[in-house]
């Protein structure tokens, strides 16, 4: 059962701090800062789990860009459902833009697999990832991400955005439940 007061009380571990995720962050994007350097990107944020780690990166690229984003869903509680919900579109064309996908966690891949088959499609001049986590060891198709900020093990993770049932999303830190958060909820 999830705590009614306290987030903390439900948490089994830090996984990865807001000062390691602040380091982390800058790096990346001073990384991205330098590749894409006169490219104009489009930064393409997935909502919802991307907003924290959006609104950091954001903050770190240091030349002139452009934001949109899409909304799909895949998740419902800690099990794929196996297939993508579109519930947003971008606003604009993407045909010959540098587009750069932000994404919370690439695990199974599913979800960025069949983005990636769409927004090619769409003729943009490059695409590339760069998410917040990866979790290789869910993989089931073959995807990598252009830019990670931490690789993590197979375990299920909540916080800077990640949900689980929609909760724990504000805490400002990556880490995991403990087992009877999940065991009351199944009754
Ligand atoms: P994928 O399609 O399996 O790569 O999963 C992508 C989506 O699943 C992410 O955008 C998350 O919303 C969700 N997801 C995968 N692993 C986790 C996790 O450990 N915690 C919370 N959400 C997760
Ligand atoms: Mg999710």
């Amino acid at each position: 059962m999830i705590h009614p007061t306290d987030m903390m009380q439900d948490i089994e571990k830090v996984l990865i701090s807001q000062e390691e995720i602040s380091q982390k962050v800058a790096q990346v994007g001073a990384q991205l800062s330098q590749d894409y350097k006169g490219k104009n990107p489009l930064f393409v944020g997935i909502l919802k789990g991307v907003v924290p780690f959006y609104a950091a990166m954001l903050q770190q690229i240091t030349i002139p860009c452009q934001t949109d984003f899409m909304c799909i869903s895949s998740y419902s509680g800690t099990q794929s459902t196996g297939h993508l919900a579109f519930r947003k579109d971008l606003d604009q064309s993407i045909a010959g833009r540098h587009v750069v996908i932000l994404e919370d966690i690439l695990d199974s891949g599913t979800t960025l697999y069949e983005l990636m088959q769409i927004l090619q499609s769409r003729g943009p001049a490059s695409l590339k990832i760069c998410t917040l986590l990866d979790k290789p060891t869910g993989r089931k198709k073959t995807i990598e991400a252009d830019y990670c900020c931490f690789t993590i093990p197979g375990e299920f993770v909540v916080g800077y955005g990640l949900d689980y049932n929609e909760y724990y999303r504000n805490l400002p830190f990556v880490g995991v439940l403990k087992p009877q958060v999940y065991q009351d909820a199944n009754g």
